[in-house]
């Protein structure tokens, strides 16, 4: 179930950005929550190199990237979100598809960034959207996530009512999962979790192994 806000807020920009902007006060701001994935993975990455933004929307965390000096190519389903994209950040590639089937070659990016994005999906589908990043990535390359994570005791109220007002079910469910075991699962290695924001949000790099036998 979702509430009217949801689609109000996707068609209407400036309710999607006012209500980033004050959930993301808890992270330090709107452009320290964008900048998580490529702080967690820059000092690790070849400078220049190809990353990929699943599930982008208009591009803001991928911009960072953009602005370090990634060729950063950008996935969503939404031509809206991508149009808005394409004025925003000229430097993006824009690919338009699903995230459980990206139409990209296998072994692709060095870093593949889930921003805010997996807890859209129900379980099965965020397992293929996991199965299908870690496809995408060449051996030895990075996976960052960024997402929801149960809040503790201060922002625990808060966040419940921004999943009510906000977000479907999936958000829910997700907040009952144990991601890391999932990527574990998944056949990602070296999965790390950080916790941030009165625990409210996680930050999960995950890398592929050098040599797997991995299949999407
Ligand atoms: C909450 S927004 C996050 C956007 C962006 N990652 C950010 O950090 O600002 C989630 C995005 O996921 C996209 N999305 C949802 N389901 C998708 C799917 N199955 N395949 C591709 N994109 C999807 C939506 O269109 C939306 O742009």
């Amino acid at each position: 179930m979702t509430s009217f806000l949801r689609p109000l807020a996707y068609r209407h920009r400036w309710i999607y950005d006012t209500v980033t902007a004050i959930s993301s006060l808890s992270v330090g701001g709107v452009e320290r929550l964008r900048g998580l994935g490529l702080e967690a993975l820059q000092s690790r990455l070849e400078p220049g190199g190809p990353v990929l933004d699943l599930c982008c929307g208009s591009g803001e965390a991928a911009a960072p990237w953009l602005a370090a000096g990634f060729s950063v190519t950008g996935l969503d389903l939404s031509p809206l979100a991508l149009s808005l994209a394409a004025r925003r950040h000229p430097d993006l590639k824009r690919v338009e598809g699903l995230a459980e089937n990206p139409p990209l070659k296998d072994e692709s990016f060095l870093a593949v960034q889930l921003s805010v994005a997996l807890h859209e999906f129900p379980r099965q589908e965020r397992a293929q959207v996991l199965r299908q990043s870690l496809r995408l990535l060449k051996p030895g390359g990075w996976l960052v996530l960024v997402d929801l994570h149960p809040a503790g005791p201060w922002l625990r109220l808060p966040q419940q009512l921004f999943c009510a007002l906000f977000e479907t079910d999936t958000a829910t469910a997700m907040l009952e999962d144990d991601l890391p075991s999932q990527l574990h699962q998944l056949g990602f290695t070296a999965v790390r979790q950080e916790l941030l924001a009165g625990r409210a949000l996680q930050r999960i790099t995950a890398a592929r192994p050098s040599s797997d036998t991995a299949s999407s």
